[in-house]
């Protein structure tokens, strides 16, 4: 398989692309990414002293179409999976329109030039966010109506809703995959656990939005990709997959537990004023992906939680170059300005 990845220097691009290489020696992967705040190449780093016909990192934007036509062309690549996006409700909250040029008019890009290139297999990689809230009872499946409530989980729902028209009006094979919040390592640390774990090593407070009593599913991020690989291998075109971590927590919960397991104190706990628009609760049916694809999702929240502790600890200078921007004087340093 030659594959395509775009968004592979984020959080779940990083973790699918070293896992897929991993698991498939005979794949070839082209990692495309604009390297925004988010996408950190240092993730990937260690790859790029292997051979090139197993990884090859691209930089640049989705939005491009001379760019991704000939990536397409260049490198023969059979199929595409969409990770890059703007990914922050917070941030979508402050500037919504850099979500409309990536995840709205970026994807439409990337299924055009597939579509022409006559690519084999599309994944488009979306969110629950695009079911909108849910009340206390129930789960969301892919008939759910989209509902979404902030600019990015709206921006999301226009990209899935764009590849149902490539897939009607143009048949290119693409599959939409929706999942629950996820968790692990190389997670850029505006997200609640990284954020979280970081704030408590300083001892500063830990800003918890509203009640705290928000209800976020999570998932450890390899059981994602591996919902993604079997939905790239065999996802029926034009079908949606949710997938789903089956560990509802509050994000109180949440809290609590990431600090008994560093022993600092819950007083350390602030409440701070809520996220506008904050959705109340997700929760995910994934027996669609189970009987179809044997997705399910393997490694319990409270191991998975304790795992991605043990990898900041000991990654603690990757978050310490994400946080002091010290990674991108080491990407300006390749590049020039960054965008
Ligand atoms: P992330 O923010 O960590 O990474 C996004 C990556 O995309 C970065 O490397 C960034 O540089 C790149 N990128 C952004 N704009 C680009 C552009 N125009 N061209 C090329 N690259 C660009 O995101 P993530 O958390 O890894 O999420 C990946 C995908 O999974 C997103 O589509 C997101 O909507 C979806 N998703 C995320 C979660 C989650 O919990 N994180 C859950 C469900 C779905
Ligand atoms: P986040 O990691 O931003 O993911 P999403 O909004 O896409 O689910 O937030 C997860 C939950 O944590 C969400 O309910 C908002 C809440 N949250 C806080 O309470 N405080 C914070 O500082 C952040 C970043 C999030």
């Amino acid at each position: 398989m030659r594959l395509l990845v775009t968004g592979g220097c984020g959080f779940i691009g990083a973790n699918f692309i070293r896992l897929m290489l991993a698991r498939h020696p005979d794949w070839t992967i082209v990692n495309l990414d604009k390297l925004t705040y988010a996408g950190n190449r240092l993730s990937l780093a260690d790859l790029e002293q292997g051979p090139e016909d197993r990884y090859l990192f691209v930089r640049g934007d989705i939005c491009d179409p001379d760019l991704v036509a000939g990536l397409l062309a260049d490198h023969g690549l059979e199929a595409v999976v969409n990770f890059a996006a703007e990914t922050h409700v917070d941030r979508s909250i402050n500037d919504p329109a850099p979500f409309i040029g990536t995840n709205v008019q970026g994807a439409q890009n990337l299924m055009d030039c597939a579509r022409r290139a006559k690519t084999a297999r599309f994944v488009q990689v979306s969110t629950d966010e695009v079911y909108g809230s849910l009340g206390p009872e129930g789960a969301f499946t892919e008939d759910s109506p989209l509902a979404p409530n902030s600019p990015y989980s709206a921006s999301k729902a226009a990209a899935d809703l764009m590849a149902r028209a490539y897939f009607k009006t143009y048949g290119l094979p693409v599959v939409v995959t929706r999942c629950s919040n996820n968790y692990g390592p190389y997670q850029f640390p505006e997200k609640l656990i990284p954020l979280m774990f970081l704030k408590a090593c300083r001892d500063q407070t830990l800003p918890v939005y509203g009640d705290g009593l928000n209800v976020r599913d999570w998932i450890y991020v390899d059981d994602h990709c591996l919902g993604l690989e079997s939905a790239l291998l065999k996802g029926r075109p034009g079908e949606v997959y949710n997938f789903g971590g089956a560990a509802e927590k509050t994000n109180l919960d949440l809290v609590r537990a990431l600090l008994a397991l560093l022993g600092k104190p819950e007083s350390l706990i602030e409440f701070v004023q809520d996220r506008p628009g904050h959705d109340r609760r997700y929760a995910m049916n994934f027996e669609k992906a189970g009987k179809e694809l044997g997705f399910a999702p393997g490694l319990d929240f409270d191991q998975g939680l304790a795992r991605t502790i043990d990898w900041y600890r000991a990654n603690q200078a990757w978050l310490d170059s994400v946080q002091s921007g010290a990674y991108r004087k080491f990407m300006d340093h390749w590049y020039g300005d960054r965008p």
